[in-house]
């Protein structure tokens, strides 16, 4: 079969097309004939040698895949921790797959999982969105980002975006944001009730200025930078919390609880009340180019590859 690997760590070029032998599935797994994978930042960073959890080299990327096993159309995330869905076959767990909705395209699918996921457990485990809710986004542009805005949306929450560049302040505001601003524009804000961030580094230390005493922030992503410390006594100084949240070790420690959330998102997209948001779609041929695309902030929404 063909499928993208990762030789070795890098630049894009590392991403080369091969013919390489099918996966074996094992107990209790299958193989899905893949139709569409997601692009996620983790594989950037794993591509660029940046990732804690990095697999061994030379190896498939790709962890959330949407395609067509034994007739049906499903999605979700391939087996183990390893990747493998930037290829034409991955092996899954068919107990963990997810219907496609009806009229959703495999790109959608493959856009699904990891954005929804990684917004809506903290939104509701977490940082509790209720009505009226203040909740400013950061990278709200992109695929986890486009997800939150919609599911604080869906919570009966305000979704206040924050953005990279002046260009990608439409794409929250059409999905209902009651605000857009750049991280530079983002200091004359109201303040929020939560902060949902994605970019770590000096936006997300930034954006604890903004909370209200009782408001909580929730450390997704450091695509801008790794987080500085936060002490416990300048948060009890000032009335609030910061989380963490790691989708992939929750799927470990707790699937359960993953498993039901997921449930949750997809009757969310079933009723209408949400959609995923693909930017883009590209040949395995363009898996480098996508990832430099990514890599240097030029995409919104989820860029999905198509074997
Ligand atoms: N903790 C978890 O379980 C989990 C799960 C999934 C994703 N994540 C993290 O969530 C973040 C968003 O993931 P995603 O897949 O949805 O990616 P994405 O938002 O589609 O792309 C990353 C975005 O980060 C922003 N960014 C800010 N500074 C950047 C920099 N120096 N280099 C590159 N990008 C920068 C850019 O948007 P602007 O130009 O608008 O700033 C960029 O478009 C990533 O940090 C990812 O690792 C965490």
């Amino acid at each position: 079969m063909r499928a993208v690997v990762l030789t070795e760590t890098g630049g894009p070029e590392h991403l080369v097309v091969q013919d390489v032998p099918e996966p074996v599935a094992g107990e209790g797994e299958a193989l899905l004939d893949v139709r569409a994978c997601g692009i996620n930042f983790a594989d950037v960073l794993i591509r660029l040698g940046q990732y804690p959890q990095a697999p061994e080299l030379p190896a498939i990327l790709g962890s959330e895949v949407a395609g067509e096993l034994e007739g049906r159309r499903v999605m979700g995330f391939v087996a183990g921790q390893g990747g493998g869905g930037y290829a034409e076959k991955v092996v899954v767990d068919p107990r963990r797959m997810l219907p496609l909705p009806e009229g959703a395209s495999f790109a959608e699918g493959a856009a699904f999982p990891m954005a929804f996921l990684t917004a809506w457990l903290p939104l509701t485990e977490l940082l509790r969105i209720g009505f009226g809710s203040r909740v400013l986004i950061t990278a709200a542009a992109g695929a986890v980002g486009t997800a939150a805005v919609q599911l604080v949306k869906a919570l009966n929450g305000v979704p206040v975006a924050a953005v990279g560049s002046e260009e990608k302040k439409e794409h929250p505001l059409l999905l209902g944001a009651a605000e857009a601003v750049t991280y530079e524009e983002a200091a004359g804000l109201d303040q929020v009730d939560a902060v949902f961030d994605l970019v770590g580094g000096e936006v997300f230390a930034g954006s604890l200025q903004l909370l209200k005493p009782m408001g909580r922030a929730i450390a997704v992503g450091y695509a801008g930078g790794m987080w500085a410390d936060v002490s416990p006594a300048w948060l009890v100084g000032r009335n609030i919390g910061v989380h963490g949240f790691y989708l992939g070790r929750l799927m470990g420690r707790d699937p359960e609880l993953v498993a039901r959330a997921a449930q949750d998102v997809l009757r969310l997209w079933q009723g209408g009340a949400v959609r995923p948001v693909v930017g883009s779609e590209h040949p395995l041929e363009e898996a480098g180019e996508a990832h430099r695309l990514i890599q240097e902030r030029k995409t919104t929404g989820k860029v999905v590859l198509i074997p």
